[in-house]
């Protein structure tokens, strides 16, 4: 029992996650406060987010052995923030504590389902080139290193380089939107981006404006003429379309009843990345991606909406 233990544990994980973790905390409002106002609120559950840790239970819970590598605070938040990647059994061991908060996501939603939305990075700006570095080996032992925009840029461009140059997929979802180098975008296979981030990332790497309305097929089409491999764009209700080495292709939307779209990229993500860790081709995995997602917005919440493997999928 403990030989096996320790076996499993010295196996290196097929997904390596180097993102944010956070707390979320959800407050419900009648209307949102003006400043100086006090106001009675209800919700006030926190539960576990981030768009790293997010994608990482995800990928796990898809069948992908996973690692994230992150950060959290002393501040108690990590209980919460680590509490889904404990339970899908994903490992832990490059995840530090810093001193000061955890990732802290506060949340207010009115009645007529406007949001307000204040992000503290807390943790999350610990994350500096050095500290990732120090997950190096977990990261050029994977299979796929998936990565997002929450974590500061300079890390972002070189994990993305070690892991490409260690022969790793580099799955990058430029989310919040990212000022990529060339050479970034050059390893990122597929980025990954909604129609929103994908006419940013396009304009800030020199590739000029997206017209108005511009598909996000020919969005996906000037990244990949730009220098990335492949490319996702993820289109909501609607699907995916994306460009790989074999030319466009499109992956169409489940019809579902939507509850609580929150964590539905994350979904996406992490599920690709479990499926290209097992050998799929990208357009198999957005397909799977898709239905992962679908499964996921019709349950409340990011991480405690996301399909296991007993899950018969839509
Ligand atoms: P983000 O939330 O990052 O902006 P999208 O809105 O494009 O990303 O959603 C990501 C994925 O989640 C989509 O590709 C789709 O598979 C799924 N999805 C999102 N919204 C819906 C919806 N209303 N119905 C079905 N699937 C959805
Ligand atoms: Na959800």
């Amino acid at each position: 029992e403990n030989a096996s233990q320790a076996q499993r544990v010295a196996q290196p994980a097929e997904v390596v996650v180097v993102g944010s973790i956070n707390v979320d905390l959800l407050l419900t409002v009648r209307r949102h406060p003006r400043p100086g106002e006090t106001l009675i609120g209800g919700g006030g559950m926190r539960s576990p987010g981030g768009k790293g840790a997010n994608q990482a239970v995800a990928a796990a819970l898809r069948g992908a052995s996973t690692a994230m590598v992150g950060a959290v605070g002393d501040d108690g938040g990590a209980e919460v923030a680590l509490s889904r990647l404990e339970d899908a059994f994903v490992d832990l061991g490059d995840v530090v504590t810093v001193p000061g908060p955890t990732g802290l996501a506060v949340v207010t939603l009115d009645d007529d389902g406007e949001n307000t939305i204040v992000v503290v990075p807390g943790a999350n700006a610990w994350m500096t080139p050095d500290v990732v570095e120090r997950a190096s080996d977990t990261v050029r032992a994977a299979r796929v290193c998936v990565l997002q925009g929450e974590i500061p840029r300079d890390s972002i461009v070189a994990v993305a380089a070690t892991a490409a140059a260690a022969g790793v997929r580099v799955v990058l979802n430029a989310a919040p939107a990212l000022d990529l180098p060339r050479a970034t975008l050059a390893v990122a296979d597929p980025l990954v981006v909604n129609e929103h981030e994908a006419a940013l990332v396009l304009g800030w790497a020199g590739g000029g404006e997206a017209t108005a309305g511009e598909s996000g097929a020919s969005l996906a089409d000037r990244l990949h003429a730009l220098g990335a491999p492949s490319v996702v764009v993820t289109l909501g209700a609607a699907g995916a379309v994306g460009v790989s080495a074999g030319g466009a292709w499109a992956v169409d939307g489940l019809r579902v009843p939507v509850v609580d779209t929150t964590g539905a990229g994350d979904a996406f993500v992490g599920a690709l990345a479990a499926s290209l860790a097992r050998g799929d081709g990208l357009q198999d995995a957005a397909r799977e991606a898709t239905r992962v997602a679908a499964h996921s917005v019709q349950r409340h919440g990011a991480q405690d909406s996301y399909p296991g493997p007993e899950v018969e999928l839509p």
